[in-house]
């Protein structure tokens, strides 16, 4: 099934949870598509995962165009999501736009995903919805504000945060997102903004009570040298693959190759 933005809706009043991987190059997209995720993110966290990177924020808008047109050529059926970099969106409106554009444009991505809400994200996610351009927005930890946060712990944990980041996820529906990350929040308030919300809720590390939920496809695969808490690893790839090449080298010095 070709999976648009327009099947989301459809999926939460079914009560039908939303399996969402996320890609950072050809082979993933077609791992990922091929398994059957409803959703492909080409997510920053590629900055780590593909990159090297300490954190998502030197990830730039090309690098970004580059993995997300990979991507692009492995997937056909998932709904292809790209996540917009640190600081090609929260300038100005117009730069919001012309990275989004180029997302849309250049890499054939079908959505774009921004951290942030109330309240001037929501502002820029109207511009962007009113222009044409599906969003998925992001709450509860998010990365790209490490800086202002001091590290990747969970959020909303007083009764005052929780009500700060419920109110940016109803910022954000009423800006016309079609989707939401809840990312490492309480369960007990990503049910909440789940109920709240007319829109799918897409959680990682934020418990069972949302409409969907995310994994970095690394984490799945075991290939990641450190992953979060919440993240489940369903095979030890890394590991695997390092005993094969090492076999490999192997064989070659002692002539077993070929
Ligand atoms: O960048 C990413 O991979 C993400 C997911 C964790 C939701 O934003």
């Amino acid at each position: 099934m070709v999976v648009r933005v327009k099947q989301f809706t459809a999926w939460k009043q079914q009560g039908q949870p939303v399996a969402v991987l996320t890609a950072w190059d050809y082979m993933s997209g077609q791992m990922a598509d091929q398994a059957g995720a409803d959703m492909i993110l080409v997510g920053d966290s590629l900055a780590m995962v593909a990159l090297g990177y300490e954190n998502t924020l030197p990830l730039t808008l090309d690098e970004m165009l580059h993995h997300a047109k990979a991507v692009r050529r492995g997937v056909k059926n998932a709904l292809l999501v790209v996540d917009l970099p640190f600081l090609s969106y929260q300038t100005t409106e117009a730069d919001a736009m012309r990275s989004a554009g180029r997302m849309l444009k250049e890499a054939g991505a079908q959505a774009v995903k921004l951290e942030g809400g109330y309240p001037r994200m929501a502002k820029t996610i109207q511009t962007l919805v009113e222009s044409g351009i599906p969003v998925m927005g992001h709450v509860g930890l998010t990365p790209q504000s490490v800086n202002q946060v001091g590290g990747f712990q969970k959020q909303g944990k007083s009764p005052e945060a929780a009500d700060r980041i419920l109110q940016e996820a109803i910022a954000i529906e009423k800006a016309g997102a079609f989707s939401i990350v809840l990312e490492h929040i309480p369960s007990k308030l990503a049910k909440t903004i789940t109920e709240t919300l007319s829109i799918t809720t897409i959680g990682i590390g934020a418990g069972q009570f949302c409409d969907g939920q995310v994994l970095v496809t690394a984490d799945v695969l075991g290939l990641s040298d450190w992953q979060p808490p919440f993240a489940k690893r369903y095979v030890d790839l890394r590991e695997q693959g390092i005993q094969a090449v090492k076999q490999f080298c192997d064989d070659v010095r002692s002539r077993q190759f070929p």
